[in-house]
């Protein structure tokens, strides 16, 4: 069997009504795989319905050779899965070094861990004893970035790493993403810009109304500005 993050005909809602149908997609490690929908598609319920904060209606998801359907959202960090919520979620009054030490804790060994993340993002070791809630959103995102990583995860979920920050500040994070995968991560990355993650991602998946109606390289999808023009409804700068 090919380790990889699979998920399988997946369908999840908040009432009876499903707001996604039928969801199958897999992540490779050391992948990067975009999510690409507009607002409203469902990206935010996919990813929550992954890591488990949101029960799935009907389908499954695998972690390598584990089917972790059934298995509650605390112990899906454990076998593999990080996630970057949407609005990233900090703790206002703890430092960033307790957040990544705190994330560290299901790491078996969280100083070799904490050295990678601090080399993949130096800025979090310059601010290491600010307090999350003074440090900038780019900043923030960082901290929330290296906390999912200190887990030492199999496949890290991220949630429009982009959002409300500058685009040189969103893109320097992507980069600090691909080079991640070198420790052999699996990323699936949601944004609504496939502008953002064009040299990024290997491939993508489109979201469109919680159904994913095309994959593939953004080539083979016709690149970056018709699938903003046909799917996303974004403009050509990805904003
Ligand atoms: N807690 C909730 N209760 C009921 N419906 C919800 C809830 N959260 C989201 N929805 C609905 O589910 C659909 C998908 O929302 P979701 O947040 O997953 O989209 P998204 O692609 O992440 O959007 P955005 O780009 O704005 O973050 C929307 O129609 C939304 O109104
Ligand atoms: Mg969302």
């Amino acid at each position: 069997m090919i380790p990889k993050l699979t998920v399988t005909g997946f369908t999840v809602g908040y009432t009876h009504v499903p707001v996604l149908r039928g969801i199958d997609l897999d992540v490779l490690p050391s992948e990067v795989v975009g999510i690409l929908g507009a607002n409203g598609a469902g990206k935010t319920t996919l990813l929550r319905a992954i890591m488990g904060t949101l029960p799935a209606t009907s389908g499954t998801v695998q972690v390598d050779d584990l089917d972790v359907t059934s298995m509650p959202a605390e112990d899906r960090a454990r076998v593999g899965l990080a996630h970057v919520p949407e609005g990233r979620r900090l703790f206002s009054s703890l430092t960033v070094e307790e957040h990544l030490d705190v994330a560290g804790l299901i790491n078996p060994d969280p100083a070799a861990t904490k050295d990678q993340v601090l080399e993949l993002l130096p800025k979090l070791a310059e601010r290491r004893r600010q307090k999350a809630g003074t440090l900038s959103g780019g900043e923030q995102q960082m901290v929330a970035i290296g906390r999912a990583l200190m887990t030492a995860p199999r496949y890290l979920l991220i949630d429009e790493l982009s959002a409300g920050l500058a685009p040189v500040i969103a893109q320097e994070l992507v980069e600090a993403l691909v080079r991640s995968r070198e420790s052999g991560t699996g990323v699936l990355l949601v944004e609504q810009s496939p502008h953002l993650v064009a040299d990024a991602v290997d491939r993508v998946y489109l979201l469109e109304r919680g159904s994913l109606v095309a994959e593939g390289t953004l080539a083979s999808l016709g690149g970056a500005d018709r699938i903003a023009d046909l799917y996303l409804g974004v403009d050509r700068e990805g904003a």
